[in-house]
């Protein structure tokens, strides 16, 4: 099947998907040469499926922890609380380093390192099933080994902003 070309551009099609809101996580992993750290703001995470538990991600292209992330055998999702918000802002951007800085670390059950962090609502330790190209992203699929969840209410991603407040004026970027 060949698609017919957008009748929009770039900037609209961001809006529109924008209109969608998503939970936000932050996912984690080693480097496999040095055993260094990374990790990165998502919130394309969904469910996939229930038995097997399987989830999705997509990370872009130009990610530079791209090839973290295809070599890592497993990683950690954790999905935000709402009062994780100046962590969702930490990993999504700058050195890696400087995103883990005194930060407490802690390693899952099969041996991934992840965030110490009680507040974060739901936590999904992955062995890195799969990866498919689609445009200029990767979409992850991975197998969830274990996980854990409280009741925490949830850190919300929408319109390009990071809560859900009424409003009858477009955010900006929106
Ligand atoms: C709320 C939020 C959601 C994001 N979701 C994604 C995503 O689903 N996929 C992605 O590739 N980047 C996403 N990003 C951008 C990445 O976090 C950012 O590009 C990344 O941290 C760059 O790190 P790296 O180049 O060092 O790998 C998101 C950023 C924010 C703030």
């Amino acid at each position: 099947m060949t698609a017919t070309p957008p009748d929009f551009d770039a900037d609209f099609f961001r809006s529109a998907l924008g209109r969608f809101a998503t939970g936000v996580t932050i996912i984690t992993a080693e480097t496999c040469d040095d055993r260094r750290p990374v990790g990165l703001t998502i919130s394309s995470f969904n469910s996939v499926s229930l038995q097997p538990p399987m989830v999705l991600w997509s990370l872009s292209n130009t990610a530079s922890s791209l090839r973290h992330f295809l070599q890592a055998e497993r990683y950690v999702i954790h999905v935000l609380a709402a009062t994780q918000l100046h962590l969702a802002k930490r990993f999504a951007h700058g050195p890696q380093a400087a995103r883990f800085a005194g930060l407490a670390l802690q390693r899952a059950p099969g041996g991934t390192l992840m965030l110490d962090d009680p507040e974060c609502a739901a936590w999904f330790e992955c062995c890195n099933l799969t990866q498919h190209e689609a445009g200029d992203h990767l979409i992850f699929i991975g197998q969830v080994e274990r996980c854990q969840r409280n009741f925490n209410q949830p850190l919300v991603y929408h319109a390009g902003d990071f809560d859900l407040t009424p409003s009858t004026e477009p955010l900006s970027n929106d």
